[in-house]
């Protein structure tokens, strides 16, 4: 089979590897061309694509997929009210017939729902710029579905974390802030990786999937163990600091607290996770990227 991973970032680089293993054909887009050595060093064939750019996209239509993973984020809704990159990239593929067509979303879109379980029949209530973006998305990749034949399927992914993706709590970047202990779901990113390959070949048209690990946790039990595993302490501001340190939406994504079930992927996609917590996630990405002996 040829694989389209549209944007092949962080998560987009080990979809890229990974597939190849398995043995298919894989074409990587970046926006960079600093960046195509590396993915042509995955095994995949690199492509220089910037989705905002119409003239830009028209490179895909040579490429024919038949399944494409769309990984590129959502633009800012002001800029782009109508997720135009997605639809780009879906117009840009309609020719080839493709089996499905996979969006990477977020969790996110779920908002700020407290302890209650959320799974995948709960209505979206976004609260951040960001997540309005994504959730703008998702409907746009519904509606072009019908138009264009994608067969589109979602995956609403929780906080990726991996090798080199540890909160940066060793620069200093992550603190806990004082009376605010909601809810996370997090996924290890080879996990992420075997999901996004579960929705493509076990998944179903115009479905949702909740991708994250088995064990929603107190969000600063993640925190918490890094820190204690890299012997650093952990600084702790009040939520009125939080503002002043943190971007609008970077305050609400932080205080947001949502506890997401998996139960679909691992029933209905049959995915049993490598790390079904991030209390064996975390230590193996920490040794990966060289910072636990
Ligand atoms: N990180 C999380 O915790 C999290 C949680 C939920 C969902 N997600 C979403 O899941 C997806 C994968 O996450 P990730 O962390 O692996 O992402 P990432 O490392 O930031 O990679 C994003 C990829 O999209 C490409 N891209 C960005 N803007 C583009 C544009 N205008 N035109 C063309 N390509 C563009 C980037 O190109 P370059 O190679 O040029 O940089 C990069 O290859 C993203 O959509 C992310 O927003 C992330």
């Amino acid at each position: 089979m040829r694989a389209l991973v549209a944007g092949c970032g962080y998560t987009g680089l080990r979809l890229a590897r990974r597939l190849v293993d398995e043995n298919h054909e894989v074409v990587g887009t970046t926006r960079d061309p600093g960046r195509t050595e590396e993915i042509a060093a995955s095994g995949a064939r690199p492509l220089v694509i910037e989705a905002d750019d119409p003239r830009s996209t028209l490179a895909l239509e040579e490429v024919a997929p038949d399944v494409c993973f769309f990984l590129i984020p959502p633009a800012p809704l002001d800029r782009d009210p109508d997720a135009g990159r997605l639809a780009r990239v879906v117009r840009a593929l309609h020719r080839a017939p493709l089996e499905c067509f996979i969006y990477a979303s977020s969790t996110g879109v779920y908002g700020d729902r407290g302890a209650d379980p959320i799974d995948e029949s709960v209505l979206p209530r976004p609260e951040s710029d960001r997540a309005r973006a994504r959730l703008a998305s998702e409907r746009r990749l519904l509606e072009l579905g019908w138009r264009y034949d994608c067969r589109p399927r979602i995956g609403r992914i929780g906080g990726i974390y991996g090798p080199g993706r540890t909160l940066g709590i060793r620069s200093g970047r992550y603190h806990l802030i004082a009376g605010h202990e909601g809810w996370s779901s997090r996924i290890h990113v080879d996990d992420l990786v075997t999901a996004l390959i579960a929705v493509w070949q076990r998944g179903m048209n115009g479905r949702l999937y909740n991708l994250c690990d088995d064990e929603p946790h107190p969000s600063s039990e993640f925190a918490r163990l890094a820190a204690r595993l890299l012997d650093i302490d952990l600084p702790e501001i009040t939520e009125e600091a939080a503002r002043r340190v943190y971007s609008p939406d970077r305050v609400t994504r932080r205080l947001a607290s949502r506890r997401v079930s998996n139960r679909r992927l691992r029933e209905e996609l049959a995915v049993t996770l490598r790390y079904p917590s991030f209390r064996e996630g975390l230590p193996a990405a920490l040794r990966e990227e060289g910072s636990l002996a």
